[in-house]
């Protein structure tokens, strides 16, 4: 106790939890006594302000050095679940920025939460506060005051947890900014975020981390050339070149280790070409490169925490446009793995890039490939905005991704990819088509990108439905699940 001098107070507002048990913190018992047992006197006279996620504000406290203390209501229980944990952050991030709160103490994460450690609170509430500071607003001219948080401070009472709280702290980081990188990719609009500017982020990257990235890029020209035919045939409408960008980290020192594979979707605007989409809410499409967006993201976080792995991550840029140059409903196309496709809506465009690059990618001989792509309206009705879909060959493999989900929050869901489903993409003249009907839409496309991917273990995420808000924009998701899942590949446990 007597390690507390007055100097640690000395910045506004420190934030509490209160809870019912009464079972406060040292640190909390310690300031009550010094405010003269103001703060108990306080809760004695309204208990109501336990209850989970109120906020009660106390400007006038006695003997204090600072502006002011936030209670926070914690309930009845010792023990927090998941769930009030987050919502406790979220409703104290919400009241800062509703209350112009600048700077700020947190003594929360202290608080019990079931099964969670602090490593996991530090975490996630990093990430929720991110979420909500985050805005996207670099094509307004007029910056209408915009209120900013200044500074955040997590207090540690317990000198032995210090160290795993920075750890905590700069994973957290990492993540979020690789996450938020990934969101102002997304939101740039489709007349700017073009193919080619997808490699022009995938070259900084290299430039950024010289020893460990580098970048390879390939126009649509020589995607033709290379026989990725399909993926070629859905860009041809457009005016805007296709670039594939290969982005490849290195870091572990063994040859021969085990390399993983990240293939985005990077549409950057999807009309549905000669099978042209209804124009209510077309300009959300701007978003049809969100898996791309997620690659960028998390190769950037992965080398910020210079992670013993090797990755290869590919940003598939492309447009889908109508036009006279443009791949038709009725096309029969030869995808590069051989294989023949019948071409039944152009719509359903992101497999047909996708195929290609999965086949294409055996060369590097990968233990592990991950396609994240924003790829059917189906999984949208399936799931919601609340998990993104997953489908594998290999039950290892989804587990893995499952399990880096539920740490995260970055829900995810798994669809089956049955072979009784094969029949959906039944052909009379091709090897298959490249869309089924009204049944099944997100697995359906699931399995039509199963067929090319044979040689090693393979997940699909479906993020059409988690990718961005209607009214916030992206979301950056799963860039917070892929980078779990790529710390726990890399041996961190907590
Ligand atoms: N990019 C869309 C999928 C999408 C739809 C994402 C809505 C987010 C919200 C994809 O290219 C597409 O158009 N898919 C079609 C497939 C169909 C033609 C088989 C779809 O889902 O309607
Ligand atoms: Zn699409
Ligand atoms: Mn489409």
């Amino acid at each position: 106790m007597n390690n507390i001098s007055y100097k640690c107070f000395s910045s506004p507002c420190k934030i509490f939890g209160i809870s019912e048990t009464k079972k406060f913190s040292e640190l909390f018992c310690f300031v009550d006594k010094y405010t003269s047992n103001y703060i108990n006197n306080f809760f004695l006279k309204n208990k109501s302000i336990c209850k989970l996620g109120r906020l009660t504000l106390l400007n006038n406290v006695p003997n204090i050095g600072f502006d002011s203390i936030l209670l926070v209501g914690c309930g009845k229980k010792i023990e927090l679940s998941k769930q009030e944990f987050i919502k406790i952050i979220s409703n104290v991030i919400n009241f800062l920025k509703l209350n112009k709160i600048q700077n700020s103490s947190w003594f929360l994460t202290e608080l019990l939460v079931k099964k969670m450690n602090l490593y996991w609170k530090i975490r996630i509430a990093v990430d929720i506060i991110g979420d909500r500071i985050y805005n996207f607003n670099k094509f307004k001219n007029i910056q209408m005051n915009i209120f900013k948080i200044k500074k955040i401070i997590f207090y540690i009472f317990n000198k032995r947890y210090v160290k795993k709280a920075e750890i905590a702290l700069k994973h957290s980081l990492s993540i979020l900014k690789g996450k938020n990188v990934a969101k102002d990719l997304s939101n740039t609009p489709p007349n700017i975020c073009t193919p080619l500017y997808l490699t022009e982020k995938a070259k900084l990257l290299a430039e950024t981390y010289k020893s460990t990235i580098s970048t390879t890029i390939f126009d649509g020209n020589q995607i033709k050339k290379l026989g990725m035919n399909a993926y070629f045939s859905v860009g041809k409408g457009s005016k805007n070149l296709s670039y594939m960008s290969v982005i490849s980290y290195r870091k572990k020192i063994k040859l021969k280790e085990k390399l993983i594979v990240l293939i985005g979707k990077g549409v950057t605007f999807d009309s549905g070409g000669i099978s042209i989409k209804p124009s209510k809410n077309m300009h959300e499409m701007k978003y049809d490169m969100s898996g791309a967006a997620v690659v960028y993201g998390t190769i950037l976080a992965i080398a910020k925490l210079n992670l013993p792995l090797n990755i290869i991550g590919i940003m598939a840029g492309c447009e889908n446009m109508p036009g006279g140059n443009s791949f038709r409903p009725g096309d029969i196309l030869k995808t590069f793995s051989g294989k023949t496709v019948e071409i039944l809506n152009t719509d359903a465009e992101g497999r047909l890039i996708l195929c290609d690059i999965l086949s294409y990618v055996e060369k590097f001989n990968p233990d592990i490939v991950i396609d994240i792509a924003t790829l059917t309206g189906a999984c949208v009705v399936a799931l919601g905005n609340v998990a993104s879909g997953i489908m594998s060959n290999n039950e290892n493999l989804a587990n893995d991704l499952i399990y880096a989900g539920k740490l995260t929050e970055d829900k995810i869901w798994q669809l089956p990819l049955y072979a009784e489903y094969k029949k959906l993409l039944h052909s009379s003249i091709a090897d298959f088509s490249s869309s089924g009907g009204f049944q099944a839409g997100a697995i359906s496309a699931g399995m039509f990108l199963s067929f090319f991917t044979e040689k090693y273990k393979w997940a699909h995420l479906d993020i059409a439905g988690t990718a961005w808000n209607s009214k916030k924009g992206s979301t950056g998701r799963p860039v917070s699940l892929l980078c779990q899942f790529l710390l726990n590949k890399s041996g961190y446990n907590y």
